[in-house]
């Protein structure tokens, strides 16, 4: 079948280069020439394990190309993609869809054959009416519906993710449709994916409840990594004891310095705003937002208070600054309001990040960035643990404490044994382990 992906960002690329390697014929589109021209070079504009492979492979197999003409693109395919970008909108916080009702004229206006319209990126409820309205406003004389099928895959670990979905969700009540998506994730079945089809509207929900759900559970054992703190206990334990109970489960109950990204932060507020727009306050996840914002300005204060009673002029490395690992994406990163934090307080901050610096650069600009983790450790009077790349999690401290000015080690996210590192002649003060 041949699959038409209209914008190739992070969710467009990596689905479309995956549907390729399933060998569906995949064209994907995107009106940024740059990002076609570097993605026909073999560059690709994100940083992702694995996708430069995947791309380089389907495309050398003549399944996959790029264009940024849509009317080209989209010819004699049977399913059409939507995954541009829905950003928040400036000011309000609702999601901004310019991006993706642009789309759905422009398809409306070049679609030359009955085609499938599949929204991907996350957007509100009731958007899929939407474009159903501005496909038929445009007066296209061919078979169309519009089905919802949101993406759940998590940076740097996408191709996994596309490849071995929990499930496959498919919001249309149109028999026709639900056809040609049988057909389009046929090949996913092999690996026992569910697919889950619903009405339109709660397809367009799961993806935003899933992700509320996901950044409560965080937001919920970071509280309680606060409480272990004060009153002694080891959130790390308490998050295994809960965990092992089936009705629980064991992910995402890992604290840290709150939750970041491109999709949590975006998703909640978006979600709140429909909410809120329809007279149903949800609290509970306006409160998980709250706590979560104020707890990365609290991590800020936890990096100063390791520096002792005399802050100012005082150095501080940041080991980490992507909002998780495996990513170079700077998107509400935790780490930027802990530098912030720190030049508040009048204390100097150098910091390493294995992907992520060009992009943090511009966000952090009173930051020294470095070559290594130990160039950023050098004379630091205090080196904090912010992602947990692989290349955090076995440092020589013996060389850390050698070229740091203080041995002092703060573990957002609790890669090391506190008795180790003590051992080792550090102060160590890391989530939850009070
Ligand atoms: C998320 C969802 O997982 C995915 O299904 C959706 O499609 C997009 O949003 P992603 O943003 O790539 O994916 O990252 P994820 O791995 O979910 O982590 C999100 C944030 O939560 C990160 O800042 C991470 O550090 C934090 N996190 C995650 C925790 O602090 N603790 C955890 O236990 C898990």
């Amino acid at each position: 079948m041949k699959i038409a992906m209209v914008g190739s960002g992070y969710v467009g690329l990596v689905s479309g280069a995956c549907f390729a390697d399933f060998g569906h014929d995949v064209v994907c589109i995107d009106k940024d020439p740059a990002k076609i021209d570097r993605l026909k070079a073999g560059q690709m504009p994100i940083y992702e394990p694995g996708l430069e492979d995947l791309v380089e492979r389907n495309v050398r197999g003549g399944r996959l190309s790029f264009t940024t003409d849509l009317a080209s693109g989209i010819a004699g395919a049977g399913a059409i993609f939507i995954a541009v970008g829905t950003p928040s909108r400036r000011g309000d916080g609702h999601a901004d869809l310019s991006f993706v009702h642009a789309v759905a004229r422009e398809v409306g206006a070049n679609l030359a054959q009955p085609a499938v319209i599949v929204t991907k990126s996350t957007v509100p409820v009731g958007t899929g009416d939407e474009v159903e309205r501005i496909l038929r406003e445009s007066g296209t004389e061919h078979r169309f519906a519009v089905a919802s099928n949101p993406e759940f895959l998590r940076e740097g670990a996408a191709i996994g993710d596309f490849k071995r979905p929990d499930r496959i969700v498919i919001g249309t009540d149109d028999e026709w449709a639900r056809g040609i998506m049988n057909e389009v994730y046929r090949p996913l079945f092999l690996n026992k994916a569910p697919i889950l089809f619903t009405s339109r509207r709660s397809a367009e929900l799961v993806k935003y409840a899933a992700n509320a759900f996901l950044a409560t559970k965080i937001t919920f054992i970071n509280e309680m990594a606060d409480l272990c703190e004060k009153v002694g206990g080891n959130v790390q334990d308490i998050a295994r004891g809960m965990g092992l109970d089936n009705r629980i489960g064991a992910k995402f109950l890992h604290a840290g310095p709150g939750y970041g990204g491109s999709c949590f932060p975006k998703d909640t507020l978006a979600l709140l705003k429909t909410a809120e727009d329809n007279g149903v306050p949800l609290r509970l996840v306006e409160s998980v937002v709250k706590v979560n914002d104020s707890r990365k300005r609290a991590m800020g204060r936890k990096v100063i208070d390791a520096l002792g009673s005399e802050p100012r002029g005082k150095r501080v490395a940041l080991l980490g600054l992507t909002f998780k690992p495996n990513t170079d994406d700077m998107r509400d990163a935790p780490s930027i309001a802990i530098a912030q934090a720190l030049d508040d307080a009048g204390v100097e901050v150098t910091a390493y990040d294995p992907e992520g610096m060009e992009l943090a650069k511009p966000l952090m600009q009173h930051v020294e960035m470095s070559e290594s983790a130990y160039e950023a450790a050098r004379n630091a009077d205090a080196v904090a643990i912010v992602t947990e790349w692989d290349a955090f999690r076995a440092l020589d401290l013996d060389r850390l404490k050698e070229v740091a000015r203080a041995p002092v080690l703060v573990d957002l996210r609790n890669v090391y044994d506190p008795e180790e590192v003590r051992a080792k002649g550090f102060r160590y003060s890391s989530i939850g382990r009070g």
